[in-house]
């Protein structure tokens, strides 16, 4: 898509036939299928020092956990039992796991359960660390690009460059990692020039997965006072992150479920987005992964659930990259398909 048929888009005041037509390209390219992630979010530690995050080192008021190497693997196999194919383990950037420890842990899980996914979501690492992961097994690595201005990035995350994130983004992809970008839809200070630039970034980048969330203050962040934008903005930037690269895998982020409890992830699922990561993190520690307040954490019922209410089946198996995987099982494989119309704004 060009820059001007991405912006008419988002400042349209209709966006139906823009949803419409991502979901449309998803059933298309993704199969009437949603896929299950299990995430265990396994320390809140963070050495970063992000404004709008509540793991941001600053934040004392945070009840701070670290998981153990058994407790992680205990809650794995919680995963294994319901049968899904994938974990992620997500922190805060929280060096005190080093590169043995990760390593370890990868190694221990692809062991215990050769069949399952591994996906880390850790944050900015050395590459060494990174190769290590993928020698030790890890199939896949979110890290999201959060705004691709420079300027914003830079003013957001205190002490961090841009440059270093994209730089380790084309390392992840050369050591073969399946990898996830995304941004945060309503920073402030955040254009909707901004928001247009992302989705080029996306297009351009065609990651295999991508994350896309509003921002929600959270009470004890510098952003506590910032206003969370509306969920048709952040519905139709998932639906052009979906149009933009067809097959590439989509979740519908928690935070979009908080900025509407009731009808959050269902609009996402019907806009574009083909994935519902449950959350598997111990209950004790679930309230205190407050990246922002007010997060709500999704069950495995409740997902099913709402997969048949838009029509779609659940699959939980590893759901590896559609960009290279032969899974075809419900999938209308995406090669030879002629490229979607992409309607006038
Ligand atoms: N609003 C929305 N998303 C947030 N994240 C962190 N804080 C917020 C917030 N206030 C997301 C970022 C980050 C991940 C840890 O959580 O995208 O990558």
């Amino acid at each position: 898509m060009t820059k001007d048929q991405i912006t008419k888009f988002l400042l349209s005041t209709s966006p139906e036939v823009l949803l419409k037509t991502a979901n449309e390209v998803r059933v298309q390219y993704c199969g009437k299928v949603v896929y299950i992630r299990g995430l265990v979010e396994f320390s809140n530690h963070c050495c970063r020092q992000c404004l709008y995050c509540g793991l941001r080192a600053e934040n004392k008021t945070l009840q701070r956990y670290r998981m153990t190497h058994d407790e992680i693997m205990e809650t794995v196999c919680r995963i294994a039992k319901d049968s899904i194919g994938t974990v992620v383990l997500q922190s805060g950037d929280d060096f005190s796991y080093t590169r043995n420890d990760i390593s370890t842990l990868v190694r221990d899980i692809k062991r215990e359960f050769p069949h399952m996914a591994v996906t880390l979501s850790i944050g900015e690492r050395s590459l060494d660390d990174y190769q290590a992961f993928r020698d030790n097994g890890a199939d896949r690595y979110l890290l999201k690009h959060e705004t691709i201005n420079e300027k914003l990035y830079a003013c957001l995350h205190p002490g961090q460059e841009l440059k270093d994130r994209l730089m380790r983004l084309d390392h992840l992809r050369k050591l073969g990692y399946q990898v996830g970008i995304g941004n945060i839809v309503g920073l402030p200070g955040q254009t909707i020039q901004d928001l247009v630039d992302d989705i080029l970034f996306i297009q351009d980048f065609q990651p295999d997965m991508i994350g896309i969330s509003p921002f929600i203050s959270q009470n004890d962040t510098p952003l506590r006072d910032m206003v969370s934008p509306d969920l048709s903005l952040v519905l139709r930037c998932i639906a052009l992150a979906r149009i933009v690269t067809k097959n590439a895998h989509i979740p519908s982020a928690t935070a979009v479920n908080t900025l509407d409890p009731d009808r959050g992830d269902a609009l996402a699922l019907t806009s574009g987005a083909n994935v519902l990561m449950v959350s598997y993190t111990p209950i004790r520690n679930r309230p205190h992964y407050q990246i922002y307040s007010g997060k709500k954490s999704l069950e495995l019922d409740r997902a099913l659930e709402m997969i048949s209410a838009v029509g779609c089946k659940a699959c939980l198996k590893r759901g590896d990259s559609l960009k290279y995987s032969q899974e075809t099982e419900n999938v209308h494989t995406a090669v030879g398909n002629p490229a979607p119309k992409i309607p006038s704004a």
